[in-house]
């Protein structure tokens, strides 16, 4: 055996008995190499450096050190770089220094927030941080929440409990209301619920791109006629292609008239809950049964960190309690696997528990504004007499020539995002309502104004 392995051999796990140096200088290392491909961002953008990933399968004999960290290299030579400032198409801004940190040690933990005997402290973090968002959502002490990998799990949970609490179990002629414009994450809830897409209904949206309130009405009203029973409304809190919001008060009042659970999806959104930045229909948020918010979506919380709030924690142990006979319970705290569809899970709150406290409510709404100055910036300069822009009151923006015949608009933004790409600004083109559009996504902390400036160059040209 080589020195190289013996050593290798000595830190397969840490230890319990000394400062387990050998990891420490593991971790340094890591550390290095990974900051070093941060700062490379600044030379080759954000697309890989290279494009030559070789997925190494595992020997017969262990590899050595040497190898394991040429294999780390690779891996981050061919990524896809978050933190150039050029890095504007999805919701997925550069990571937050201390949700690094978090997820570290989380790693390194390695407890499970299936019960509280596996994760006592991570399991009362997790429950303590979804009362303090309930609580600055307006909901009282019967709240709480549960945290899930991404907000599909989030909007999952929110409506497999909304289908239980009202009743519906299985019922073929339950029905879910969604804008035309909500994620599509909806469409794959129905399918994983056993139903159809018959059984998503959408609700026309107006020219904001929000819910249309006299259809919503129309629409319940011909599901009462149809003998369809609605199990949950959804509003969304910025929609994916161009940051809208539905009329949340509007729609929170005809849930109350009829009884039904009304899911907020603020994935983008919902986290302005948190500042003092004036959102229309923020502010109504606390009369929804459910809520989701995705941190990872704009202050760079690293990902997953997606949780649901619900307005009665009692809901969630109705639907998901089923007993857990191989792990014990205490008194009073509920294990997290009770609650929620996901059984084992990582301590993904401690990535969120640090970048929050890092951050501070300050920090947080710092962020924010950032990013919504950013994209008025953005707004009020790009040639209105070019192109015809379409967003709302958060950070997204899409935009197409004017003019431009839907067929037309596939081979414009192919051209368009290639153009871009080679001067390192990378933007989406996302298929909305048989059009594509390019999208720009105002979420990165590191886009200044002269960024911005030399992006509308580039779009005038
Ligand atoms: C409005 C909205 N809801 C839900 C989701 C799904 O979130 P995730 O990709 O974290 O599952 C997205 C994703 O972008 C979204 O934009």
């Amino acid at each position: 055996m080589t020195e190289d392995l013996i050593n290798k051999k000595d830190i397969y796990f840490p230890s319990y008995i000394g400062t387990n140096d050998n990891l420490i200088n593991l971790l340094n290392r890591a550390t290095r190499i990974l900051c070093d491909w941060f700062s490379k961002a600044e030379k080759y953008g954000p697309l890989p450096i290279d494009e030559n990933f070789k997925c190494l399968m595992p020997d017969e004999d262990c590899n050595s050190t040497e190898d394991l960290f040429s294999d780390i290299q690779l891996l981050l030579n061919n990524s896809f770089n978050p933190v150039h400032p050029g890095s504007l198409a999805h919701l997925d801004p550069p990571p937050l220094i201390f949700s690094i940190l978090g997820d570290l040690i989380a790693a390194g933990l390695n407890n499970n927030l299936l019960a509280y005997e596996l994760s006592p402290s991570i399991t009362l973090l997790e429950e303590s941080l979804c009362k303090w968002f309930a609580k600055k959502i307006g909901f009282n002490d019967s709240s709480g929440g549960i945290a899930a990998s991404g907000g599909t799990l989030s909007n999952l949970n929110a409506l497999i409990a909304a289908r239980h609490n009202s009743g519906l179990g299985s019922d073929p002629n339950s029905v879910l209301l969604v804008s035309e414009d909500a994620h599509s994450s909806f469409i794959k809830c129905t399918r994983i619920m056993g139903l159809d897409e018959a059984n998503l209904i959408r609700i026309k949206t107006d020219n904001n791109g929000s819910i249309d309130v006299q259809n919503l009405i129309e629409t319940i009203d011909k599901c009462l006629i149809n003998k369809k029973k609605i199990f949950a409304i959804v509003a969304t809190l910025g929609t994916t292609v161009r940051g809208a919001i539905d009329p949340i008060k509007e729609i929170s009042e005809i849930c109350k008239e009829r009884n039904i659970w009304l899911h907020v999806d603020g994935s983008i959104g919902g986290i302005f809950a948190l500042t003092s930045i004036p959102i229309k229909g923020l502010n109504s948020i606390n009369q929804a049964n459910s809520i989701t918010i995705n941190p990872q979506k704009i202050i760079g919380i690293t990902k997953t960190s997606s949780l649901l709030i619900v307005s009665e924690m009692r809901t969630l142990e109705n639907t998901f309690s089923t007993g857990l006979p191989y792990l014990s319970s205490k008194e009073d705290i509920i294990n997290r696997g009770e609650i929620g569809i996901q059984g084992s899970r990582p301590a993904e709150v401690i990535k969120l528990w640090l970048g929050l406290r890092f951050l501070g409510l300050k920090g947080i709404e710092d962020i924010l504004k950032s990013s919504i100055k950013r994209k008025d910036f953005f707004i009020k300069n790009i040639s209105k007499n070019k192109y015809d822009v379409f967003s709302g009151p958060l950070h997204i923006v899409s935009f197409l020539p004017k003019g431009i015949a839907p067929k037309d608009t596939d081979l414009w933004t192919k051209t368009k995002v290639n153009e871009l790409i080679k001067n390192n600004f990378m933007l989406s083109r996302p298929k909305f309502k048989g059009k594509y559009f390019l999208r720009v996504v105002m979420g990165n902390y590191n886009t200044n104004e002269s960024h911005i400036e030399q992006l509308l160059r580039l779009l005038d040209t």
